[in-house]
This record gives C-alpha cells, structure tokens and sequence, in this order.
C-alpha cells in the first residue's frame, strides 16, 4: 500500500472517530476517557480535548509505573492542561508490600486487582460513558471488540463502554500521530511495544505480539476490560 492510500484510510478513520466522540462527548456529557499514556490512548485524548478540553482524563497510577511513563504522564498533562484525575489504590506500594510482599510476582492478578480495577471501577462508575483506547488488533482477547457495548461494573451499574480506534492498527496509530505532532512516550523508542506497570512489562518476547511482554507471558489483561457477570 502505498504512502497516498494510507494516508486516506487514516483520515477516513480519523474523520469516523472524530464523529463517535463528537456524538458522545459533545451532545450528552458526563464521559470519562482512560488514558495509559500509551500511543492510542494519547492520540485519544488529543481529539477528544479538542471537543471539551475539559473531559476526565483518568489515569490508574498504580506506584509501579516506568519514571519515563510518569515525566510523560506530567508533560503532556502541562503542555495539553488536561483535566487529569490520577486513580489512587487504597494502599501505597509500600504498605502493600509490607502486608503481601511482591504480590506482583506471587499473585499478579490480586496485585491488579487492588492497584487497577478496583479503583477504576469505583471512579467509572460516576460516569454515564468511559471511552477507551482499545483496539481488536492488540490481542486475541480483544478481536471481538465492540467499538460500543454496555459494560457492567459490580454491583450492577452499567456504563456505555466505546472503543472509537477499535479498528485502527498500530500503523494507523502512528501515522495519525504523527500527522497531529503528538510526542510519543519515550519507551517506544527502547523496543516497547505494550508499556504498564515496570515489574511486568518487558521487551516483547514474540516480535509478532506486541503484548508478549506484558506480565512476562503470565496473564493476557488486567482485568479493567473484563465486566462482572451482567445482573439477571
Ligand atoms: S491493560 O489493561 O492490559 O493494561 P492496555 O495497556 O492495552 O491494557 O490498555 C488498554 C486500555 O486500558 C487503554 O486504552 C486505557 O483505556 C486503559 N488503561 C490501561 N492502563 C491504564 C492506566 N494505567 N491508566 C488508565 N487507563 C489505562
Ligand atoms: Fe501489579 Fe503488575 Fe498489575 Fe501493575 S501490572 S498492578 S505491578 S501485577
């Protein structure tokens, strides 16, 4: 393909990802987007704020973020006056380690538990929509992915869950931004492919998944995109 028709597809997508979030984040309010500071989820942000500058950029600061992650977390949050809220778990990684040791080795799905879902759930839960950045591309996990679909929390409440790059491929992501000038995070620039938490995040171990480096082949999610059961 050539450099002319990427750069069509792109804007056709930029264009219908444009309309999702003027349609949901223009027309009704009361949306939360989450931002991981990963390359979709600030090309995400960047559309997103030109809509309502004011919008709840949710990040789940979990303690065990790269330094690299948190400077860029910082500057773009300056450079672009993001509404940022940064999600705190209930404990600190020190008293977390204190009580559990390194749950992150012994049981990482407890350690996310604590550190990432329960918090983002309790703040999403203030919220009628929560857009996302995933895309079907990322994982296996995720090749169903519904650019909108109701999600429900525990405890019953249900809140509209939209994916507007769901069909966008990391080659889309880049190119869009870098046509828009968006600075990346620096780790992409080391190899990283998928960048969470430092202990559980490496260079990809199968250059063919960009997440094969995430909890070191251990676990696929961490548990923010998987609902409770729906009420019956
Ligand atoms: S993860 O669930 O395994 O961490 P991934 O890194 O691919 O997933 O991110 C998928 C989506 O989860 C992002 O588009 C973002 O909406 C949300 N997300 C992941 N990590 C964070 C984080 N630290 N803060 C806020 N949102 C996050
Ligand atoms: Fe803990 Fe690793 Fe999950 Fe981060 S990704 S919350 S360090 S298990």
């Amino acid at each position: 393909m050539g450099i002319a028709e990427i750069a069509a597809e792109v804007n056709a997508k930029l264009d219908a990802a444009r309309a999702t979030l003027a349609r949901e984040v223009k027309g009704k309010g009361d949306v939360c987007l989450t931002c991981s500071f990963q390359a979709e989820d600030v090309l995400l942000t960047k559309l997103a704020i030109a809509l309502d500058p004011r919008i709840p950029v949710l990040f789940l600061d979990t303690g065990y973020h790269f330094a690299e992650t948190y400077a860029y977390r910082d500057r773009i949050a300056r450079e672009w006056g993001l509404n940022l809220i940064n999600l705190l778990p209930e404990k600190t990684v020190a008293e977390q380690e204190t009580e559990h040791g390194l749950l992150y080795q012994t049981a990482p799905d407890r350690c996310c538990g604590l550190r990432k879902v329960e918090p983002l759930f309790k703040a999403v839960a203030g919220y009628r929509a929560w857009l996302t950045g995933l895309r079907r591309e990322q994982a296996r996990s995720r090749a169903a992915l519904e650019e909108s679909a109701m999600f429900s929390l525990p405890g019953g409440k249900q809140v509209l869950k939209l994916a507007p790059l769901a069909a966008w491929t990391t080659r889309d992501v880049w190119y869009a931004c870098e046509q828009l000038a968006i600075p990346l995070l620096p780790l992409y620039e080391r190899g990283y492919t998928s960048i969470g938490c430092e202990p559980c995040t490496t260079l990809p171990l199968d250059p063919n998944d960009p997440r094969s480096g995430r909890w070191g082949g251990r676990k696929v999610e961490c548990g923010i995109h998987i609902q409770a059961a729906p009420a019956r």
